[in-house]
């Protein structure tokens, strides 16, 4: 019988809510917490537990046929996978920040200045477009450090419920996106896996609907 595979995030904010959204839609999923696969007792999928920023490519590859992800990564590393649905969770922005005490006017002050990121590609076209020129740092995680210690005059990271800015005495100057869930479809599913997205798209449309 054919399964639809899905590929959602394997550890992080996404990973609570997507399992919840398709207990939601009456999928139950047995998953020891450690298992990078599982299956569902009670509809045709298949669910692999990988990696945010590996999934665009896993998408690409048609190695899964959809997944649950976040806008953000589909800027940054997917501009050409499909997205199916909009999913209401998991929101976030990706913004530029500065040292709190930093005198900001505009993003011309980024102008041969120093942004670590882990998202080098939604920045370099975010200030290409403005027609700043800075040199990126290119860092995967704790970002926000690195103003502190000397390794950057500012960030970009996602911003959540900005805590971590404040933590690390950073503010928000620049909103580059805004993001969410979403469902991203591979360009390479087959006819059957598309009936199957369609059910399960129905059941999420339901969930959705209930949830506003
Ligand atoms: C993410 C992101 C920000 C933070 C934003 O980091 O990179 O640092 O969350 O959330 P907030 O605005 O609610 O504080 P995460 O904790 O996932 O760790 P990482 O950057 O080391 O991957
Ligand atoms: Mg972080």
């Amino acid at each position: 019988m054919t399964k639809i595979r899905i590929a959602i995030q394997k550890a992080g904010r996404l990973n609570e809510d997507s399992l919840l959204l398709l207990k939601n839609c009456g999928i139950s999923i047995d998953n020891g917490k450690d298992q990078l696969k599982a299956e569902s007792r009670n509809f045709p999928l298949e669910v692999f537990f990988l990696r945010n920023g590996d999934i665009p490519q896993y998408l690409r590859d048609g190695v899964v046929d959809i997944a649950i992800i976040g806008e953000n990564v589909l800027v940054e590393k997917g501009e050409d996978i499909i997205v199916a649905e909009k999913l209401g969770f998991s929101k976030c922005k990706v913004s530029l920040a500065v040292p709190k005490n930093v005198d900001y006017s505009s993003v011309q002050d980024f102008e041969g200045k120093r942004i670590a990121t882990s998202y080098p590609n939604t920045v370099k076209n975010y200030l290409a477009e403005k027609g700043v020129n800075a040199e990126l740092h290119i860092i995967s995680g704790s970002v926000e450090i690195a103003p502190n210690i000397g390794l950057a005059d500012g960030i970009c990271d996602i911003v959540s419920s900005g805590s971590t800015l404040f933590k690390n005495n950073l503010k928000e100057v620049e909103v580059m996106l805004t993001s969410e869930a979403v469902l991203a479809v591979s360009p390479k599913i087959s006819e059957k896996g598309k009936e199957i997205l369609t059910k399960l798209q129905f059941r999420i449309q339901s969930v959705l609907k209930a949830r506003q």
